[in-house]
């Protein structure tokens, strides 16, 4: 999939990009189809709500989930991201978020680069982030609401939240959301939230900030969020266990287009498992053998 010159104009300008519809709903159902296995795994990679039993957060389902691992190397989300970077990518992290009816909790404002910097020492902002939606996202049960072009900020100022959610994340203060929704229209577009089926995809750069309510509605709003980032771009410190940012930067493959409807041969190596190595964190830099 090329993306014409409106495309990377808009992207510069709003800083995301979204595809309604792009994944066929049988495409979805394939992926969709495995999910309620994967949240049932008592798991670390199974990020539990708080005071609840709803998964928020499945991490590195592509590590050990065919239909996952497929998708992970999917050309229809792969390729723009390459073309944008002008770079090969690899995948910093792999989430499947549950915000499950009733139960899912919020997503307090941030940047995901924040967090990438301060806890991975990833160098630049060279990441994208991709949602693709397994639900019908409505304006009910949390929608991700992005302000169009704070990325153009940079990295802002953020704390570091470990109580309000069960998830730690760098969160930015109400008086900087206040001036960014202000800079980006206010009540006129200053806050916006792609809406569509299940099988959109959404690109969105990884210094716009965005957050999501909490999902009061009947409808469970399960998306998967891919960070993909530029190879030479990657992290330099593992002070997040492997399942959460991975450590492995070998350039991604793409599969055919249809992928996920036939049978393709994909490496699954924590299938049996993850291994200890997965859980082990540290806080200084590494350097790569050469
Ligand atoms: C995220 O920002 O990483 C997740 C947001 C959401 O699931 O709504
Ligand atoms: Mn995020």
């Amino acid at each position: 999939m090329q993306l014409t010159p409106a495309q990377l104009d808009a992207f510069d300008r709003d800083g995301y990009l979204f595809f309604p519809g792009l994944f066929t709903p049988r495409e979805t159902d394939v992926l969709k189809a495995e999910v309620p296995g994967l949240y049932s795994r008592r798991e670390a990679f199974n990020v539990r709500e708080k005071g609840s039993d709803a998964v928020r957060t499945n991490f590195a389902a592509h590590l050990y989930s065919e239909p996952f691992a497929k998708l992970a190397r999917h050309p229809r989300m792969i390729l723009p991201v390459q073309e944008l970077f002008q770079e090969s990518l690899y995948m910093h992290q792999f989430k499947i978020n549950g915000k499950m009816a009733f139960e899912g909790d919020v997503w307090q404002w941030h940047q995901d680069y924040g967090t990438w910097l301060n806890d991975d020492h990833m160098p630049t902002e060279r990441a994208m982030n991709v949602a693709i939606f397994l639900d019908d996202v409505n304006p009910f049960n949390g929608p991700l609401m992005f302000i169009p072009g704070s990325h153009q900020k940079g990295v802002v100022n953020a704390k570091h939240d470990l109580t309000t959610t069960s998830y730690p994340l760098w969160t930015v203060d109400n008086d900087l959301i206040t001036q960014l929704v202000a800079r980006a229209g206010g009540k006129n577009g200053g806050i916006v939230s792609p809406t569509g089926p299940a099988g959109s995809m959404i690109l969105f750069h990884s210094c716009l900030v965005h957050a999501s309510t909490s999902n009061l509605s009947p409808w469970n709003r399960v998306s998967v969020y891919l960070s993909l980032c530029a190879v030479s771009n990657h992290i330099r410190r593992h002070k997040r266990p492997e399942y959460i940012a991975h450590r492995d930067f070998t350039p991604i493959a793409c599969l055919p287009d249809d992928c996920l409807l036939k049978n393709y041969p994909v490496d699954l190596p924590w299938k049996n498992g993850m291994p200890a190595t997965a859980l082990q964190t540290c806080t200084e830099d590494f350097a790569l053998a050469t």
